[in-house]
């Protein structure tokens, strides 16, 4: 572990404690520190430091943009302010796909599809490792709950691994040249991440070609010493159990070779190397953190990210110029209670645990005060809470009455009611999975009180993930999915609700009409009820998301890819044509996209493809190209797509490869999973 170094030499922090994530550097042979932290929401240390920075993100709403060179841009952001605080290396991206809305740390990934999940993390690996600081995406693998974290076995096939939760990984390795990666805490078929010769000695660094750090994910991760080293791990964090000096006296008795910990240094030192920490690096000035630079950034995801599920009657954009808006929820302003002194105030518009950020706290933009600041003289704002926090605790029956019943008075007095509900980091968290996919019983009272003296009723959604709506979605107007989008978060939802931009997020995940439609194996199956964390299998296979639902589609209520805008697109002219390009043939697809309304807008164009003749069951569409276009009213474009031969591959266990079978293909464009706008045949001969 690190010691010896001094706070102030990683930025700005309040009086606690401090503990830096790390490790010791040897000054006789000329080797630097390692110095760890997060780059998830924002920069931040150690455990309990309270360094401060911008916050820019959540992965699950640079998700929702689906916009891979915004967040490459945010990478470069992130790596600078990582430099100006002293550390080298991010313990991230969480590159693990969503399997069931319950699941604690969605928030903190990107999508529950293995091909945006890649698209996006990508980018923002190179941009990070390009501004000299090492990227260690996690947790690999199949890491996909919170319940029995440290210990449940994961059962898995091997083309569900191939194809749902290893292609991020994998394009991590070969495409973002990612030079860390952090082995989970789970088991994979048996064996323990840290310890899985298959996963990573055989596919990582055999097969992948890995030469980089592995780093053990924290506490508990490791099981054992020789275990460890044959399996390649190459860091174990946080406080030594099997490294050190144990690792040392199982090398004096001869349980590992000397010879297998040199490669490992070799690995460590070798990365060290190529980012160039054993020579001085130039500084980068504290100047740089939470810029104004930084902060438009923020801004652009908080624009970018919320998604428009509904809009009844074009309700939405409102008018900031006249009229009365009563503003009311929880999430509408922070939460009384919360404090900048034991850092609680930042799970407030931010999912909980290690990969949320202390951000700057008077820089946090709540709904309110962006609306307020937007509305012109003539629009009057009334605000009302309406009911107690979303933050895990039970408040007084009178309590909550008496709070319902100001808002509702506020709701029927006003011209539009737009309420802002949700979650919190209190409840979306590190360590512990979601107890429900329901809005808190105050907050569905709440909306549908609401909604019953007023028919302008708009429901913002601030949170980082599924909610079922199933008991007031009928009754509102208009709802808008806010997710955790950095500290910008108000100005982005303002800008949305007065029209001043269209709103342009898609769902990068599945929104059902209950979770009751996801097969009961994406649930803690199997034994994972009982402590000793025994098996959980994923007998859904490669089956995750949409690819389940499709089989279902009158559970969808809002689809993957989905996300309306203030004005309307055609597709036409679809074209495809395969040329052979040094002997590998290349699909060339176009299409026409035309901003048929009159606003400018952004559209997500998607590829799916679906293997017709396939000899194993396949998904009825897979995505597998998307592009964004931003048009004019009237303005059209041709987006064109090239779909390599892997594009239509899927994983034959039984020859444990990648293959195309010979036979009919279909290729879907598309506004979402369900809005497909053109369907082409191919032949793969
Ligand atoms: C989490 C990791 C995190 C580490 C350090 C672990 O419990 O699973 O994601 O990087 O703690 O905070």
């Amino acid at each position: 572990p690190l010691s010896g170094i001094d706070p102030d030499d990683v930025g700005e922090v309040w009086s606690l404690p401090m503990r830096i994530f790390g490790i010791e550097g040897d000054e006789k042979h000329g080797i630097p520190p390692l110095v760890m932290g997060h780059a998830i929401t924002g920069v931040r240390s150690g455990r309990i430091s309270r360094v401060k920075s911008t916050y820019f993100c959540t992965p699950i709403a640079i998700g929702c943009t689906w916009d891979p060179d915004l967040y490459s841009r945010v990478g470069e952001a992130m790596a600078v302010e990582m430099r100006a605080l002293g550390q080298d290396l991010n313990l991230g991206p969480t590159m693990n796909i969503i399997r069931h809305p319950l699941g604690g740390r969605n928030w903190e990934s990107f999508s529950e599809d293995p091909l945006l999940t890649r698209r996006l993390a990508v980018p923002f690996i190179r941009a990070m490792q390009e501004g000299g600081v090492i990227c260690c995406p996690k947790h690999f693998a199949a890491n996909n709950q919170e319940h029995q974290r440290f210990d449940i076995n994961n059962i898995l096939d091997e083309q569900t691994l191939r194809e749902i939760y290893l292609p991020a990984f994998e394009a991590a390795v070969r495409e973002g040249e990612a030079l860390a990666i952090m082995a989970a805490y789970n088991r994979v078929n048996g064996q323990y991440m840290c310890e899985n010769m298959r996963l990573l000695r055989e596919l990582l660094r055999e097969e992948w070609g890995f030469d980089g750090i592995v780093v053990s994910d924290f506490a508990k991760a490791m099981q054992s010493t020789a275990g460890s080293v044959r399996a390649g791990v190459t860091i174990e964090m946080d406080a030594p159990c099997h490294y050190g000096e144990p690792l040392v006296a199982a090398c004096r008795e001869g349980r590992v070779e000397e010879s297998e910990i040199d490669l490992l240094l070799k690995d460590k030192l070798r990365v060290m190397q190529r980012m160039g920490m054993m020579n001085d690096r130039p500084s980068v000035p504290r100047t740089h953190v939470h810029s104004r630079a930084h902060r438009a950034i923020a801004g652009e995801v908080a624009r970018r990210a919320p998604v428009l599920l509904k809009n009844r009657d074009s309700l939405l954009p409102l008018s900031s110029r006249s009229g009365c808006i009563g503003v009311i929820g929880p999430n509408s302003t922070r939460f009384s209670g919360l404090r900048p002194e034991d850092g609680s105030y930042a799970l407030y518009l931010q999912g909980g645990g290690s990969g949320r950020c202390f951000y700057v706290y008077d820089a946090i933009r709540e709904p309110l005060v962006s609306l307020q600041e937007a509305a012109g003289p003539e629009l009057t704002i009334r605000h009302a809470p309406g009911c107690p926090p979303p933050n895990g605790e039970t408040f007084p029956a009178a309590m909550v009455e008496d709070l319902r019943r100001n808002a509702v008075t506020i709701a029927a007095e006003s011209d539009t009611a737009v309420l802002f509900c949700g979650l919190s980091g209190f409840v979306e968290t590190e360590g512990i999975d979601r107890s429900s996919c329901k809005l808190p019983p105050e907050q569905e009272a709440l909306i549908l009180e609401v909604a019953a003296v007023q028919p302008r009723t708009v429901v913002c959604l601030i949170c980082g993930g599924y909610i079922d709506v199933s008991a007031w979605i009928d009754e509102v107007a208009a709802l808008l999915f806010c997710p955790y989008a950095g500290e910008m978060i108000g100005d982005g939802i303002a800008d949305i609700l007065f029209g001043r931009v269209s709103p342009r997020g898609r769902l990068p995940f599945s929104w059902p009409t209950s979770a009751d439609a996801y097969p009961p194996s994406t649930y803690f199956s199997g034994e994972a009820h009982s402590e000793t964390g025994e098996s959980n299998r994923y007998d859904e296979g490669i089956f995750v998301g949409y690819r389940h639902l499709a089989r279902h589609p009158e559970s969808i209520l809002y689809p993957f890819g989905f996300g309306l805008g203030y004005t309307t697109f055609s597709y036409s002219d679809a074209r495809c044509t395969m040329i052979t390009n040094e002997s590998d043939p290349v699909c060339m697809l176009s299409v026409v996209v035309n901003n048929t309304g009159d606003a400018e807008g952004t559209e997500v164009v998607q590829v799916y493809i679906h293997d017709v003749e396939s000899s194993r069951p396949r998904p009825a569409r897979e995505l597998r190209e998307f592009r964004v276009v931003s048009l004019q009213p009237g303005e059209s474009r041709r987006v064109q797509f090239e779909l390599r031969r892997d594009m239509f591959a899927g994983f034959n266990p039984a020859r444990n490869a990648w293959e195309v079978e010979p036979g009919h293909f279909e290729i879907m464009i598309g506004a979402s999973e369900r809005d497909i706008r053109a369907v082409l045949p191919l032949a793969w001969t």
